[in-house]
């Protein structure tokens, strides 16, 4: 369905404004165009793509889109909508959209992991002074359902510790050196061709990626606002085939890991610890069996006991099922509150 096309049912039109058209915009601009019925059927309420703001209009897209839908004036988009989608990326100029689009009573999605671990609580201040919705769940672990999991379906529970790989090009990256003995070099070209690495690799490799997912896991799990500087950072690029080759020998594969622990002082305090780095995990533990660009997140709580999510953590149509997700979710809140 498309903007201004003739619709038979009667439900009211949400507007809906995609900011980036990258790989995952471009697959959310799909699904949207694609199963509009379905959708429209399930929320009670018509998603109309109203636009998608792009930096060049004429850049190649994963996918074939109606052209009259592109626009460079993103922010002209942002406030004729009911839903912002923002996939851009990076801090700003994100971090103003979507606080255009906040301050304007329109609901914002995001993926951006970045934005939510250095800016999340200033807008999520801004989101509830108007009663909008803010929905990152693609920003941590792609298609995998954490976020919600963590603050809604453990809410009653108390939970202990958080424990992922979270990160899909390290996981690759290292489980090609451990299964197959291939260089890191080689491995990392392998990452690059399947499109799981950043725009700068350094924020993978380095370990960036997954202490702002760790960030974003943490302050919800815990219900607190970890900050980016307080999370203990390492990365992949000092681990060595032989390093991994004798953990191998001795029961062990080496896992980019990303740990959040809640801590109790001796005087009864609470308080968390989250740190990235290079881990010996034994072989019977079910994070030793996350093979190639999967994530997997293992959550410890006192009442649930141990828990795993696993699948895709990174990949266009991956990323856009949780998008979609939280698209559905927040449109459905509006059709609930008139
Ligand atoms: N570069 C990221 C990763 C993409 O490798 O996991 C998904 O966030």
């Amino acid at each position: 369905m498309r903007n201004g096309e003739l619709r038979l049912n009667a439900y009211r039109d949400l507007r809906v404004a995609l900011l980036g058209c990258g790989s995952v915009g471009a697959q959310v601009a799909r699904l949207i165009l694609e199963n509009g019925d379905e959708l429209a059927a399930r929320i009670g309420a018509n998603l109309t793509l109203d636009g998608i703001a792009v930096r060049s209009l004429d850049a190649e897209r994963d996918v074939e889109l109606p052209r009259e839908l592109f626009t460079t004036d993103a922010e002209r988009l942002v406030q004729g909508a009911d839903i912002v989608i923002e996939l851009m990326g990076g801090i700003e100029p994100a971090r103003s959209l979507i606080l255009l689009a906040l301050g304007g009573g329109a609901d914002v999605v995001t993926a951006n992991k970045a934005l939510i671990a250095a800016h999340g609580r200033e807008l999520s201040d801004a989101a509830d002074q108007v009663g909008a919705q803010l929905l990152y769940e693609a920003s941590v672990a792609a298609a995998i359902p954490i976020l919600r999991p963590l603050r809604e379906s453990l809410a009653g529970d108390h939970i202990t510790r958080v424990m992922g790989i979270v990160n899909g090009s390290t996981n690759y990256i290292l489980d090609r050196m451990d299964r197959f003995g291939e260089s890191a070099e080689d491995a990392m070209k392998l990452a690059s061709d399947l499109g799981f690495l950043e725009a700068d690799p350094t924020l993978d490799v380095e370990g960036f990626d997954a202490a702002q997912k760790a960030t974003i896991l943490a302050s919800i799990a815990f219900h607190t606002e970890v900050p980016e500087s307080a999370v203990y950072r390492e990365g992949i690029t000092g681990v060595t085939l032989e390093q991994i080759t004798a953990a191998r020998h001795a029961g062990f594969v080496i896992k980019l890991l990303a740990v959040a622990e809640r801590l109790t002082a001796s005087d009864g305090t609470d308080g968390v610890s989250v740190r990235v780095y290079p881990a010996l995990i034994p072989r019977e533990h079910p994070l030793a069996a996350v093979h190639e660009g999967k994530n997997a997140v293992f959550v410890e709580a006192e009442a649930a006991g141990e828990l795993m999510f696993y699948g895709a953590g990174a990949g266009g149509n991956e990323t856009a099922s949780a998008v979609l997700g939280d698209l559905v979710s927040a449109a459905r809140r509006h059709v609930v509150g008139g």
